[in-house]
């Protein structure tokens, strides 16, 4: 019999110990939700699918740097017919993602990814002014 509370003990013990890392988190407050994005609000849709763009948005951007910088190609003919100018600041920060840091920042952050150094030299436009990154 004495045994048997033992083991209870040590059972309720152990089950304490191994879901500390979920309970600790919901007493925190914390949760594993992924960030909230801030969408655009002028445009419904991405220049690509958003799947596509959820998974590939870096080598996009790289296409249209080597279309851009080495090829002269300054337009995209997008999925959806329409055709837009290439351009990280003059596109995707300007007329769509006009919070940099509520929508790439957020999801890089949260997913550990080393801030893309592009802003080092390429302009956030929505960032105070004179204001490089
Ligand atoms: C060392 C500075 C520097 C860095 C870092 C850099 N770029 Fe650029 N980028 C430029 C310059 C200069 C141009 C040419 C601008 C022009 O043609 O007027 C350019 C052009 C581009 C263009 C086409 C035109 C435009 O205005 O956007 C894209 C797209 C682009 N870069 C994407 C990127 C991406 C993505 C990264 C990060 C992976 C990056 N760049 C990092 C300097 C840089
Ligand atoms: C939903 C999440 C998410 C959002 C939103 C997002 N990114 Fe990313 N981004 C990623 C992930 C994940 C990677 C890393 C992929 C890898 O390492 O292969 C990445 C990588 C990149 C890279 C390549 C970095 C490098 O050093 O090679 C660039 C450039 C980039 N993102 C630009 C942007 C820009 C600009 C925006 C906003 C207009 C943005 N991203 C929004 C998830 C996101």
């Amino acid at each position: 019999m004495r045994d048997r509370s033992l083991i209870y003990a040590g059972l309720l013990v152990f089950l304490a110990v191994i879901t500390l890392p979920f309970t600790y988190n919901i007493a925190a407050g914390k949760s594993t939700k992924p960030p909230e994005l801030k969408l655009p609000e002028n445009e419904k849709q991405c220049v690509a699918p958003v799947e596509y763009m959820k998974s590939s948005h870096m080598q996009l951007l790289l296409q249209w740097r080597e279309n851009s910088v080495r090829n002269n190609i300054k337009t995209y003919d997008a999925f959806n017919g329409r055709t837009y100018t290439v351009g990280l600041t003059g596109t995707c920060l300007t007329r769509c993602h006009t919070s940099k840091a509520d929508f790439c920042d957020r999801c890089h952050t949260y997913l550990g990814v080393q801030g893309p150094y592009c802003m080092d030299c390429h302009i956030d436009p929505n960032k105070a002014q004179g204001g490089r990154q």
